[in-house]
Formats: C-alpha cells, structure tokens, sequence
C-alpha cells in the first residue's frame, strides 16, 4: 500500500490551513499568501540547507501542537521549524514578532552601507523593502562600519561585501550548482566575509546565478554595473534553445537594447530555473531571444511602479483612507467574532444594540 501522506492543520494569524507533515511554517505560510508570510533573507527553497542564519523570519508559536499545547517560550525561526497538528503561530499579530524584526532588521544594518542610491540592487534589494517597513529612521551605531580588501570575482561578477549580509545563499549555489566551488565565508563573527580563496575568479557555467540569489547588492552583475536603474527597464520573458540550461530567461530591456539578462523569480523572489552563463552573459541581443511577452512583477517592489506609468488605475478605497498604503491584513470579521452578526438588522433594533441582541434566541428574521 502506497504510503500516505500525514496532513496537519495549522493556524498562523488566526487562518487554518492544512499542509503535509514536514512542511516548514514558512512555506505553510506561503501557501497561504500575503503578510503573513514572513520574510526571509537566507532561506531559499531551492537551494538544500538554506535558512537559520538571518533571523528575519522568526514567528511566535502560542501552542505547540495539539498533543502539547503549551507555547514555545522564544520566537522560532519559521523557515527552520516544522508545523505540528494543531500548531498556532502568530506572523504579523505578534507584537513580539514585530519587535524582533525591527531588531533583526536594525542588526543587519549596522554594517550595510546606506548606498541604495548608486547600488544596482536598488528597487529588488529585499534589505531595503524590508528596512522600509521595519526600519528605523536612524541609527544607534556609534562605531566605525567594517571595510574589507577587495576580492577580484573575475569579469562578470562584483562583490561588494560591505553590503553582504552573511546570508550563504550564494555559497550554497557554488555548492549545489557548480562543478568547483571558488569562494566562499572566510574567517569568524565581524570579520566574517565572502572571499575566493587564492583570488581566483569564477567562471564555472552557472555560477552567474549567486547574483540572483543575494538578497542585497553585495554581487552585483558587471556587466550591468552603472548602466542603468532597474524601474527604468522593461522586464520581457524571452527564451532560447540554450544546450546548458532550460533557457527561460527575464529580458531587461529600454527600447530594442537588452540591458541585462537574469533568470526569471517567482512571487516569493525566488528563481524559478537556473540559467547557464552564457544566456546570462553573452546573449545581450534581442535576436538572440524569442520574446513571449512582459513579465508579471508579482513581488512587492519598486519596480512595479514601471507598468503603471502612463495608465490610471481605479481609486482602491483601503489604500485611500490608509494614508496610501495597502492593508497588512485583511480579515473578514465574521470568522473571528461574533459581534455584528450579519443575519441581524442592526436598523431594526430599538436602542442601542447590547451583547443580549447577539444572543442565539434574540435573532431577528
Ligand atoms: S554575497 Fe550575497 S548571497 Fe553571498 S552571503 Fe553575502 S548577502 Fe548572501
Ligand atoms: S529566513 Fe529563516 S533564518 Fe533566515
């Protein structure tokens, strides 16, 4: 008999979903959407043994499991922890979850340079999203930032490790991805850094996909360096028959020219497929590409802001009385209180309505 999967049911932010046993709660978050999904700068779900190492994803268990419902007494890391049957984790209603990330987020920026200005991650860089939602307007820091010798990563790849966030995303790809990892974190706590040994470039076929998966601008493409700001750009999915890899890229474009090539990511910022090098840094003509049409910005980001330029969009109402800003959370209020019930006339009531009009007995027809 074929083995059957366990399924559990777990609630985070009050909505219940049910996921197979051995599903993290961050990606039971994900299937659930929206801001309950926390963030998360290290863990990656296609790359093996990521996550556990930037902390932004921490989240509150207020009850266990059913079998022991007692809470978990310090915030966990989502996307390192299981979901359990009858599990309860509170995302964005957690005040304490709240706290942590503002200090996770302060943390991080202790040594990041402010250089979104001229840094080419800006507008896709998920430090800076998340500095604009939990991020302070200044800093505690009184001491001096860490500065680093500069390590040569050869002629496609640029590291800026003042801007790296430890996050090993990108050791995981060379390790996962290549034939020879090159480089790698050299040395402990603050003097942590990314660094080749023996300054060696990297030129193994598919090691252009660690610019993808840095959360940051720490590598950077160099062949796009400077060129141009990425909410300028069009980005087109476009594909080729590449021998190497599956050949579905993202195009950015301005006009005719394409600027820069990177594999195409889904709603969580994630690559869908790897891409080859060559695709990523010799195809750099339109011809070289068949164009299957425009691609769907689904992640938060400013780089949305491009395909709106030019159209006028129905005022949203929620937005309008927030001050511009979408709801963190939208809940139907029915499913988590009893007070309004819709099956009651609130017009048909003679004063003021008591908790004895929600009574069962006391509906009204
Ligand atoms: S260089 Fe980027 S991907 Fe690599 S560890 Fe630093 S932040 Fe992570
Ligand atoms: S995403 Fe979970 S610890 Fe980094």
């Amino acid at each position: 008999m074929a083995d059957e999967k366990k399924i559990f049911k777990v609630t985070i932010d009050n909505i219940t979903i049910e996921v197979e046993a051995g599903t993290s709660i961050l990606q039971a978050a994900r299937s659930i959407g929206g801001d309950v999904v926390p963030p998360a700068m290290c863990y990656y779900s296609k790359l093996q043994g990521s996550g556990g190492k930037c902390r932004t994803c921490l989240v509150e268990v207020t009850a266990g499991s059913t079998a022991d419902p007692r809470p978990m007494p310090k915030l966990v890391a989502s996307c390192r922890t299981n979901v359990m049957e009858g599990m309860v984790v509170k995302s964005i209603t957690s005040e304490r979850v709240i706290d942590a990330r503002n200090g996770v987020v302060e943390f991080l920026l202790i040594n990041h340079p402010l250089d979104c200005p001229i840094c080419d991650q800006a507008g896709e860089c998920h430090l800076q999203d998340l500095s604009y939602e939990h991020g302070k307007e200044g800093t505690r820091y009184e001491f001096q930032r860490r500065t680093f010798e500069k390590h040569d990563l050869g002629p496609y790849i640029q590291l800026h490790m003042t801007r790296c966030i430890l996050c090993y995303r990108c050791v995981f790809v060379a390790d996962q991805l290549t034939e020879k990892r090159e480089h790698g974190v050299l040395d402990r706590g603050d003097h942590s850094e990314i660094a080749t040994y023996i300054e060696k470039a990297l030129h193994n076929d598919f090691i252009g996909n660690v610019i993808d998966v840095c959360p940051v601008g720490a590598l950077t493409d160099r062949t796009f360096r400077f060129k141009n700001r990425v909410w300028f750009l069009k980005p087109m999915d476009a594909h080729r028959d590449c021998p190497k890899c599956s050949g579905k890229v993202t195009l950015w474009n301005r006009g005719d020219e394409v600027y820069r090539v990177t594999a195409r990511k889904n709603q969580w910022g994630e690559v869908e497929e790897w891409i080859c090098n060559d695709c990523r840094f010799q195809k750099k003509k339109t011809s070289d590409w068949i164009i299957e049409g425009p691609t769907v910005v689904s992640r938060h980001s400013v780089i949305s802001q491009g395909h709106y330029v030019g159209t006028v969009n129905p005022k949203e109402f929620l937005p309008a009385v927030m001050g511009g800003r979408n709801p963190r959370l939208l809940m139907d209020i029915h499913t988590v209180s009893e007070v309004n019930d819709p099956e009651i006339q609130l017009s048909k009531i003679e004063g003021p309505a008591t908790s004895d009009v929600f009574g069962e007995e006391e509906k009204q027809e």
